[in-house]
C-alpha cells in the first residue's frame, strides 16, 4: 500500500482498517506492506520509486493499493509520474477499469435519471496516448516557442484494450460496447481505433459495437446514461469521461478503479480521485471510493463475494446518511469509515 499525499493518507487509513477487518473475519491470508512513498518522501530525500522496491513488489505482491499522489509543493509532479506511471507502464497494466455505478437515487445529479440508469464500466487504455510523454519544447520562453505532446496509438495497444472491453461485455452479459474517439479530427490515430474496433467486434457477434465521438458521449452521458454498459476509449478521453462518470455516481468520493493486465496477477488499485489538497488533513474526505476499490482488489485476489458485501455496506451507509458531506452526510472520514466497517462486520 502506498497512501501517498493529501487525502490519500486519510482514505488509506480507513482502507487499511477495512482490509484488516475483512481479513480477520474471513481468515484471509493477507499481509499489508505499507510503503513510505509520496511527496513527503520526495521532498525529504529525492526518492520517488526505488527500483529495488519495484522489483520486490513484482516478486512478492498480489496487488498494489494506492491512495493518491499530487502535492502543491511538487509542481513538476515528478513523484506521481514515477510512481503512478511507474506501475501503469512498468507493469503494462493496459486496462484501467473504472465502474460507473450510482448506488442510490439520492446521489444522482440528474433530475430525470435515478441510480438505476447509471451502471456502466469504462475501459480506459492505460499505457499509451498522450500519456507516454513523447514530445518536447523548443525555443522555450520565446514568442516562437513550440510545445509538443504526441498521441501514441499502437495497433497492439489499441487492440488489446478493445478486446478486454469485449471480453468484459461477454462475461457480464452486456449487449453493447461503445467506443469513443475523435476520429473526425484526429484522422490518423483515431482512424486506427475505428478500424480495430470493427475488427475486434466481429469476433463477438452477440455484442453490438457502437461508436460515439467523445464530445457527443459527454452529452449523452448526462442526457441518457442508461444507454451505456461498457465503454472503451483512449487514455486521455478515459481520464476525462471517468471524472464525468464519477459525477453521475455522486462525486469522486464514490468512484473506485483497477489497473490490470488481464490474465496477470499483479495489478494496481486506486480510487479515481486525487489528493484533494483543500480537504487534506481535515477529516472531510469520503473514504467510500477507496472502500469500493478495496472490494475490486479483493475480487482480483480471488476472494469472491466480499466486493458485493462492501458495496452493499456502502449503499447502506448512503441510504442511512452515515456518510461524509460531499454525499450529503455530516460524518468525518474516520466516522464514515467506522460506520462502513460496522455494516461490513454485521454482514460477515
Ligand atoms: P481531486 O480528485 O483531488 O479533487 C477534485 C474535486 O473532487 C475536489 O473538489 C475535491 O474536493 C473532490 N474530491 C476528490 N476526492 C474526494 C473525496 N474522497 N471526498 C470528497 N471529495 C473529494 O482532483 P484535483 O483537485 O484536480 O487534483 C489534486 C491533486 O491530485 C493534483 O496534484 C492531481 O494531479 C492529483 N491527482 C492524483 C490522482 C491519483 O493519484 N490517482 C488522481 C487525480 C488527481
Ligand atoms: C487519474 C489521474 C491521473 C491520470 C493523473 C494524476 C496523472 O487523473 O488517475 O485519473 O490522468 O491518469
Ligand atoms: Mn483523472
Amino acid at each position: 500500500m502506498i497512501a501517498g499525499d493529501g487525502i490519500g493518507v486519510e482514505v488509506m487509513r480507513e482502507a487499511t482498517a477495512l482490509i484488516e477487518l475483512v481479513a480477520s473475519r474471513r481468515g484471509l491470508d493477507l499481509s499489508l506492506w505499507q510503503l513510505d512513498l509520496g511527496a513527503e518522501r520526495y521532498l525529504r530525500d529525492g526518492v520517488t520509486m526505488p527500483p529495488e522496491v519495484f522489483e520486490e513488489i513484482k516478486a512478492t505482491c498480489g496487488a498494489v493499493l494506492l491512495g493518491a499522489l499530487g502535492d502543491p509543493r511538487v509542481p513538476s509532479n515528478q513523484h506521481a509520474i514515477d510512481i503512478l506511471f511507474g506501475f501503469r507502464f512498468g507493469l503494462e497494466l493496459y486496462a484501467n477499469i473504472r465502474p460507473v455505478r450510482c448506488l442510490d437515487d439520492r446521489l444522482s445529479p440528474l433530475k430525470h435519471h435515478g441510480a438505476a440508469k447509471v451502471n456502466f464500466t469504462v475501459f480506459r487504455e492505460n499505457t499509451e496516448g498522450v500519456y507516454v510523454n513523447v514530445g518536447g519544447q523548443v525555443r522555450r520562453n520565446t514568442p516562437d516557442e513550440i510545445a509538443i505532446n504526441e498521441d501514441i496509438n499502437t495497433r497492439r495497444g489499441v487492440e488489446r484494450v478493445i478486446r478486454a472491453a469485449f471480453e468484459h461485455a461477454r462475461r457480464t452479459g452486456a449487449k453493447r460496447v461503445h467506443m469513443a474517439d475523435k476520429s473526425n479530427a484526429m484522422r490518423h490515430a483515431h482512424e486506427l481505433w475505428q478500424r480495430v474496433f470493427k475488427l475486434v467486434a466481429a469476433e463477438y457477434p452477440g455484442i453490438e459495437p457502437v461508436h460515439h465521438y467523445v464530445d457527443a458521449m459527454c452529452l449523452y452521458m448526462v442526457q441518457d446514461p442508461s444507454q451505456y454498459e461498457v465503454i472503451v476509449t483512449n487514455n486521455l478521453f478515459g481520464d476525462i469521461v471517468t471524472d464525468l462518470g464519477a459525477a453521475l455516481q455522486g462525486g469522486l468520493g464514490m468512484a473506485g478503479s483497477a489497473n490490470v493486465h488481464p490474465g496477470r496477477k499483479l495489478a494496481l488499485f486506486e480510487p479515481v480521485h486525487g489528493s484533494a489538497p483543500p480537504l487534506a488533513g481535515r477529516d472531510l474526505a469520503n473514504p467510500f471510493a477507496s472502500a469500493l476499490t478495496v472490494g475490486m482488489m479483493l475480487t482480483h485476489l480471488g476472494y469472491e463475494g466480499l466486493e458485493a458485501v462492501i458495496e452493499e455496506a456502502v449503499r447502506g451507509c448512503i441510504v442511512a446518511m452515515e456518510c461524509t458531506r460531499d454525499v450529503g452526510g455530516a460524518l468525518g472520514t474516520r466516522a464514515a469509515g467506522e460506520a462502513l466497517r460496522r455494516r461490513v462486520a454485521a454482514a460477515l
